[in-house]
């Protein structure tokens, strides 16, 4: 490449033998220019530094789809990414995830393409059909629903970034995208044949949305996903655990099962304001269902109302007017059990008339937020990380006690890849004094999804070596960390969940922010 010297970059790469079967880094300086793409830096590499390096490309133009490599810890086109907008002096170049090694970047795509096997990637539609006259044209709105969904170039970013596909089982974002294209597509008419595939895995995704966010070409896998589960839904071909939790969702208006009347048992011993009783307040504390059900994580709604006095904020709840948010109901396919769910809690959001909503979990955060009909109200919500932030920043919390502790932070997925919410746990966890916060090799944007998503926390029934939670607890390991820190309900029960199954329970524990916090205080 011409043009002037901008930097020297330092490219780390991780580099394996097959002969040796061995891992090892190779690390070497590459003058960067304008333009220069994370390609031609290896291509540089090769060509003047070592020409054993092995890496794989064709087209260098976003088409082909096969340079793609982990830069830094996130999956991406090698001849799509220019090094200066990666903004960094060393970067980190490994072969892509959750595929066998052939060499150095060279990645072996065959479980990425076997999934495609698995679906069938043309119209279906009686030979006949094809022969009557104007059977092919369709209106822009029909092409519409599906013209995004054909730009995927089969690059397996999406599968590398996938949690759930540490499963060779499951068919992966791009296949499952693939087969929801043909079933938007009017002309198709083998419902039937492409659900079949589906209704056994596509359950293990648990809508982290890595897939859509490190697509190449901007393709929604995540959402297309949901609609296959919706369309299974639908039909009634779902399995006794997810019938289960649609069930008790339709039934107590919660997954737990659990009868409303038991939602503010939590809160026995404290004095805490909930409605009708109260019917304004300046925080609506919506508490989510696994911190009013679930035993292990009530301390954490405790913990929450605790540190709301200790502020001296007005708040109260919905009590037993609070019902499931619907995050995962909606992200489980049930579209119509969500919007019952929605329509009732707007209501008593209407009649709560609260300035501000402050949620435990990144769903319920996430849902108001994202999801019609509660986006449309465009609310005034706050995960309690964002919150108590703010009130650290304000000088409104004294920390008291230090507190000499080693620990990583998980960012769950519906706070951090959804919502990029990544400094504010960060904030509230380097405020406590004695605490040294380490990150995660999968951290923030790359940050590996606990498994919990989309219902799979209650829906689990992958080996247990095969389910991210483990995988999650296994890097924590790694650091020598004695907590793993959460802000989420769900990352709390699945990767405590892990522990039992690793045996590690008292190498390492398992807390939500608050409950750290709660230490200090
Ligand atoms: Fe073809 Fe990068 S070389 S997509």
């Amino acid at each position: 490449m011409n043009g002037e010297v901008l930097k020297v970059v330092e490219f780390k790469i991780r580099r394996y033998d097959p002969d040796e079967k061995k891992h090892y880094m190779s690390t070497y300086k590459v003058p960067i220019r304008k333009g220069t793409t994370v390609l031609d830096a290896l291509n540089y590499i090769k060509e003047n530094l070592d020409g054993t390096l092995t890496f794989r490309h064709s087209c260098r133009m976003g088409i082909c789809g096969s340079c793609a490599v982990n830069i830094n810890g996130k999956p991406m086109l090698a001849c799509y990414t220019q090094v200066l907008d990666l903004n960094a002096d060393s970067l980190t170049v490994e072969p892509l995830s959750n595929m066998p090694l052939i060499k150095d970047l060279v990645v072996d795509i065959q479980p990425f393409f076997q999934n495609f096997r698995k679906i069938k990637t043309t119209l279906i539609k009686p030979a006949e059909a094809f022969r009557r006259e104007n059977e092919f044209p369709q209106s822009p709105e029909e092409l519409k629903k599906f013209w995004d969904l054909t730009l995927c170039t089969k690059c397996a970013v999406c599968y590398s970034a996938c949690p759930a596909a540490i499963d060779e089982k499951f068919l992966g974002p791009s296949a499952l995208t693939a087969n929801y294209r043909f079933i938007a597509d009017s002309r198709d008419e083998g419902l039937e044949e492409r659900l079949k595939p589906m209704t056994d895995n596509v359950w293990l995704c648990t809508s982290c949305n890595s897939c859509t966010l490190f697509c190449p070409k901007l393709v929604n896998c995540s959402d297309s996903v949901i609609e296959d589960r919706s369309l299974i839904v639908e039909m009634g071909a779902i399995p006794r655990t997810v019938k289960d939790v649609l069930e008790s969702v339709m039934k107590y208006h919660n997954p737990m099962g659990t009868h409303q009347n038991k939602r503010m048992e939590w809160a026995k011993d404290l004095n805490v304001k909930t409605f009708p009783n109260v019917t304004k307040a300046d925080v609506l504390y919506f508490v989510c269902c696994s911190t009013a059900y679930d035993i292990r994580n009530r301390e954490i709604a405790k913990t929450m109302a605790l540190v709301f006095g200790k502020l001296g904020v007005d708040y109260a709840t919905l009590g037993e007017e609070e019902w499931c948010c619907g995050d995962h109901i909606l992200r489980m396919g049930e579209k119509g059990l969500f919007e019952m769910l929605a329509e009732h809690n707007i209501e008593m959001f209407r009649k709560f008339n609260a300035d501000k909503i402050v949620t435990l979990s990144p769903h319920c955060y996430n849902t108001f937020k994202n999801d019609k009909p509660y986006k449309d109200l465009g609310l005034n919500v706050q995960h309690y990380t964002e919150f108590l932030a703010e009130a650290l920043e304000n000088g409104k919390i004294k920390l008291s006690k230090p507190l000499n502790r080693r620990v990583a932070y998980h960012d769950p997925c519906f706070l951090g890849k959804r919502n990029r919410i990544y400094d504010a746990p960060r904030q509230i966890l380097q405020s406590i004094n004695g605490l040294e916060l380490v990150e995660m090799k999968r951290t923030r944007e790359s940050s590996f999804c606990c498994g919990g998503g989309a219902g799979r926390v209650w829906t689990e029934e992958a080996e247990q070596e095969k389910r991210p939670c483990v995988n999650r607890v296994k890097e924590a390991l790694e650091l020598g960390v004695d907590a793993i820190a959460v802000a989420c309900p769900f990352c709390v029960t699945t990767l405590e969940d892990a522990m039992k199954v690793l045996d590690v329970e008292n190498k390492i524990a398992v807390k939500d922010i608050l409950e750290l916090l709660k230490e200090t205080l």
